[in-house]
């Protein structure tokens, strides 16, 4: 399923659905260039979720927790990683709930991730013409949310 974003509000208004919809153990794979929108979309979810601390890019903490939402977020960034660092981080523990809360988990850079959950949406970010943003929703053994649709 393809969205275009036509501003940074467009992207923050689907992140606030997934982050309205989505249920425990979620994951949201996002991917796209330098400056896609990806941190954008999970400020989104994190408003979704009621989350009012500001949620910033994780890219040198690679993880940041917010649990004052409806669910717990984290937020991961690959960026600074390889595949085979990734391999080790054990990131199957946030999306299995194993010693910590189930939650929603969002990764940016999951071009990185050298292995998937089971079920994820992965969403590809892409620039468009005149400074927009395209997304294109897939989802692996899960359903997008019809609300989505009507964006
Ligand atoms: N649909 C959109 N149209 C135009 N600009 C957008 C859109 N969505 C987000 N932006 C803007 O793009 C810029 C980069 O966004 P963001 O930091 O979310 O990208 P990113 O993919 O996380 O970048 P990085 O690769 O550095 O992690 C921000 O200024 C944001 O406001
Ligand atoms: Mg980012």
């Amino acid at each position: 399923m393809k969205l275009l974003l036509t501003d940074t509000q467009a992207t923050l208004n689907l992140g606030i659905v997934l982050g309205q919809t989505l249920i425990a153990g979620s994951v949201v794979l996002l991917e796209g260039d330098l400056g896609a929108g990806k941190t954008t979309l999970v400020q989104g979810i994190g408003q979704g979720l009621g989350i009012t601390d500001p949620i910033v890019s994780p890219t040198f903490t690679l993880i940041n927790e917010y649990s004052e939402g409806r669910l717990p977020l984290y937020h991961l960034d690959l960026y600074r990683l390889e595949p085979q660092e990734v391999a080790g981080l054990n990131l199957e523990m946030y999306w299995e709930g194993v010693e910590v809360t189930l939650g929603i988990v969002a990764i940016e850079w999951a071009e990185r991730m050298p292995y998937q959950p089971r079920s994820y949406l992965q969403v590809h970010l892409t620039y468009s013409d005149e400074g927009h943003r395209q997304a294109e929703i897939t989802p692996f053994n899960c359903t997008i949310n019809k609300v989505i649709a009507t964006l």
